[in-house]
């Protein structure tokens, strides 16, 4: 642990770039070729999913802020006062803000991959709200969970906003939850963000953006391989797709390579004929009765959903079986 400002507990467990570089060497060499999402995040990836979210399109991020704003009080409510609020994935920790007037948590506990993104907004929220005890944690919340230090006697909640548990494929998304039940203990709580199922125009537009910062995104971990682990990606030969993926109930997302062509990591050859893809991600959006049963199989109880008129977005609370 280090304390690197007087009123927030930093911890870093940061993953290695040996663990990137294993993750990266696997999903490459695999056919079709997949790298795990949670790469998109280092500090530059970090900003233009922020930039993603300020889109006009990517509806997820303001129809939850909306939902967030407008029933603070009864989430408060239903979680209660004083506990331990704890974020997996907490970014720049925006969303949190629209609750902690209202719920006033004994201590707040980020915890994010993106290391300088999360230690930045840390030490911004610090300033903001100086009575809270906050505990920052970098680490990779895809990997088995842990509190970085261990509050006694409090009910803990988890806030998992954005609809990141769409970025699991359903069977790891029960397993983390699992994780989560077992992270917050008997008297617990979750609080989620979960993508609706929809027409799927609104999917396709909402992850192709015309500014084009979702293709800035996807590209932007070629550039982070080339940089970290010494590869040699061309970025303007592999093109973004993003499409919804009705069967699956999923938007998938991947790079196409644009031509055939030899890229080179970590000593590693890769080739790609033109067309092939890397796949970078899966969002997989959820119906309300669908998503119960996957958090009742994780032990947790449904105790309040809010949507919005269109239905696009819900929040929803669950209490520990
Ligand atoms: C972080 N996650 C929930 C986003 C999503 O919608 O799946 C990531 C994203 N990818 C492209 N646009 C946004």
């Amino acid at each position: 642990m280090s304390s690197l400002a007087s009123d927030i507990r930093f911890y870093d467990y940061h993953p290695s770039r040996a663990d990137f570089l294993g993750e990266v060497l696997t999903g490459l060499a695999i056919t079709p070729a997949s790298i795990p999402p949670k790469f998109f995040y280092d500090e530059h990836g970090s900003r233009l999913f922020d930039a993603i979210c300020d889109t006009p399109e990517y509806y997820p991020t303001r129809t939850e802020v909306q939902l967030l704003r407008n029933n603070a009080v009864e989430i408060a409510d239903c979680i209660g006062s004083g506990c331990v609020l704890i974020e997996p994935g907490a970014g720049s920790s925006e969303k949190v803000r629209l609750l902690l007037t209202a719920l006033r948590p004994s201590a707040y506990v980020p915890m994010d991959i993106s290391r300088d993104h999360l230690f930045a907004a840390a030490r911004k929220l610090a300033d903001e709200y100086p009575w809270l005890d906050l505990h920052a944690a970098c680490m990779d919340f895809t990997a088995p969970l842990r509190l970085p230090y261990r509050p006694a006697g409090v009910r803990k909640v988890a806030f998992f906003p954005g609809s990141s548990i769409g970025n699991f494929e359903p069977a790891d998304a029960e397993l983390f939850l699992r994780n989560l039940r077992t992270l917050v203990g008997g008297r617990g709580g979750l609080l989620i963000g979960v993508d609706l199922k929809k027409d799927a125009a609104i999917l396709d537009v909402a992850y192709n953006d015309a500014a084009g910062v979702t293709v800035a995104f996807n590209r932007n971990l070629l550039t982070r391989i080339n940089r970290e682990l010494g590869g040699d990606f061309a970025q303007d030969r592999f093109g973004h797709r993003a499409f919804y993926n009705g069967m699956r109930g999923r938007i998938e997302m991947h790079l196409v390579s644009r031509c055939n062509q030899t890229v080179h990591v970590g000593g590693h050859a890769f080739s790609f004929a033109a067309g092939d893809t890397i796949h970078t991600e899966n969002s997989y959006k959820y119906d309300i009765s669908q998503f119960h049963t996957l958090a009742r199989r994780a032990g947790f109880e449904p105790v309040a959903v809010w949507t919005d008129p269109a239905q696009l977005f819900s929040v929803q609370f669950f209490d520990a079986i």
